[in-house]
């Protein structure tokens, strides 16, 4: 009994040790005025801001919405993400502030340089999803060393990167994409960042050069993990040999033409987007650890190899529609066992549909527009997670299968356009 007790006084005590119940305040006065009057600069409505209208005096501002501090009371995060700011901004002073996280607000004008030139123990900046717009000026000092992320995507920026962003020694993730920046960049200029780990300068107005070297500066980053340079004017394929640590590689609709190199599928083996190029020869076998392989939207003109399928053994995905593809479907397919998604659509695919019922994760499987010819496999009916098929406008005859769950699903729309088909939910009887 008496252990009992002192155990249970013991718990007690710890528990009171480590979680002080007290009620005196973090949160400094000067962080607390700071906070209080950068609040009042702003423009929210209160409706959509359910963190900066529930801000109150006569609370410890370690615990207003949106705000973190560390254990010592230092304001060390600010997210006012999806808040309904409205209009500019500048910042707050606050000194210990390593987080700003404003995205999905409506902030607009020029670019809010203050939160670069008065933070300066900035590691992270996210001002993504706004309508900020014009130009960023050149020569912006950026006063944190520590800067490590910095996310402007899909604001309305225009003009020239700016010089500060060759010059952030830092800098692990920095992501551009979905403004209106001009002029031409050199893959290079970031070669000094020995530690980038994620680079998206996708969808502006930039024309981005590659070193096709493999010694080129940009080439030797080891670290790095995503590469997303969809839209970028670009006309080599950058030397990405080395790059063993990449798992997303976008080049999607770029200026490419002619072959893939063939070192390409030494890497990208998570996501490889090479969609909307001119891309052109041999259809190259993906890396075996890719999940996701988009080429679709070239100029191949040639078959897909026999064997394609076997490496195909971890992808969900897989997409060449609209490429120019010749020659038949490989038997090779049903190894693609985690198949999900697979678009083979509007190319001159003839002979048979070799599908063998195999591929049992498939959702989505588009043959429309090709030159497929013979019978419908029965077998297609024993995919249960089949959602969305088509088979439109090809060469195929008989009748279409009836059993199965999905099958008596689809509409018309997935079978039209094959003269010698028949049977519902055609109008065609056998
Ligand atoms: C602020 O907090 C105090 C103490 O918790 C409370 O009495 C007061 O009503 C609050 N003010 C507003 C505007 O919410
Ligand atoms: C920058 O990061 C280093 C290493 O984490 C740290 O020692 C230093 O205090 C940081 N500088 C500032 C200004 O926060
Ligand atoms: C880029 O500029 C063009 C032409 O001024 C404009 O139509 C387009 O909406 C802009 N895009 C963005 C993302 O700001
Ligand atoms: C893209 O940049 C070029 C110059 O590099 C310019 O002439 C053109 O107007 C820009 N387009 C948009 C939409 O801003
Ligand atoms: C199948 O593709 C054809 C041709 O692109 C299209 O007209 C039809 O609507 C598609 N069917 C379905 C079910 O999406």
């Amino acid at each position: 009994m008496s252990v009992k007790i002192s155990t249970c006084i013991l718990l007690v005590s710890l528990f009171l040790g480590l979680h002080p119940i007290t009620t005196s305040s973090r949160c400094t006065d000067s962080q607390k005025s700071s906070l209080w009057s950068f609040k009042n600069d702003l423009k929210f409505d209160s409706e959509p801001s359910f963190k900066l209208s529930t801000w109150n005096l006569s609370m410890d501002c370690c615990e207003w919405w949106g705000v973190t501090c560390d254990e010592a009371g230092h304001l060390t995060e600010l997210s006012l993400n999806d808040d309904g700011i409205t209009g500019g901004i500048t910042s707050p002073h606050l000194k210990s502030l390593k987080l700003l996280n404003l995205a999905y607000n409506l902030l607009s004008g020029n670019f809010p340089e203050s939160l670069l030139t008065s933070l300066p123990s900035l590691e992270a900046l996210y001002l993504f999803n706004n309508k900020l717009s014009g130009p960023i000026r050149k020569d912006i000092r950026v006063a944190s060393y520590n800067l490590s992320a910095l996310d402007l995507s899909n604001n309305r920026l225009q003009g020239p990167l700016p010089e500060f962003i060759f010059k952030l020694p830092s800098i692990l993730t920095l992501k551009l994409p979905g403004n209106n920046f001009t002029g031409s960049v050199n893959l290079d200029g970031f070669g000094k960042f020995k530690n980038l780990y994620e680079l998206d300068l996708s969808y502006n107005n930039l024309t981005v050069i590659a070193n096709t070297k493999k010694s080129s500066s940009f080439s030797s980053l080891a670290k790095l993990d995503t590469l997303r340079l969809a839209s970028c004017k670009m006309q080599k394929i950058p030397n990405l040999k080395n790059q063993a640590s990449l798992r997303t590689l976008d080049l999607s609709d770029n200026r490419f033409k002619g072959e893939i190199p063939n070192w390409i599928w030494s890497v990208g083996n998570g996501v490889l987007d090479l969609s909307s190029n001119k891309l052109k020869g041999d259809i190259p076998v993906p890396p075996s650890e890719v999940i996701i392989v988009d080429f679709s939207n070239n100029k191949f003109g040639s078959s897909i190899p026999a064997d394609f399928g076997n490496a195909l053994s971890f992808v969900v995905s897989f997409s060449i529609s609209n490429s120019k593809v010749t020659g038949v479907i490989p038997g090779s397919i049903n190894n693609a066992r985690f198949l999900r998604f697979l678009d083979l659509s509007s190319n001159s695919l003839a002979g048979p549909i070799p599908l063998d019922g195999s591929t049992q994760s498939l959702e989505s499987l588009d043959l429309s527009v090709n030159k497929l010819s013979g019978r419908i496999p029965e077998q297609l009916t024993n995919i249960m997670t089949l959602e969305f098929l088509n088979v439109s406008y090809n060469r195929l005859s008989g009748k279409i299968p009836q059993g199965g769950a999905r099958f008596p699903t689809f509409s018309k729309l997935s079978f039209e356009g094959n003269k010698g088909l028949c049977g519902p939910p055609l109008s065609k009887t056998c």
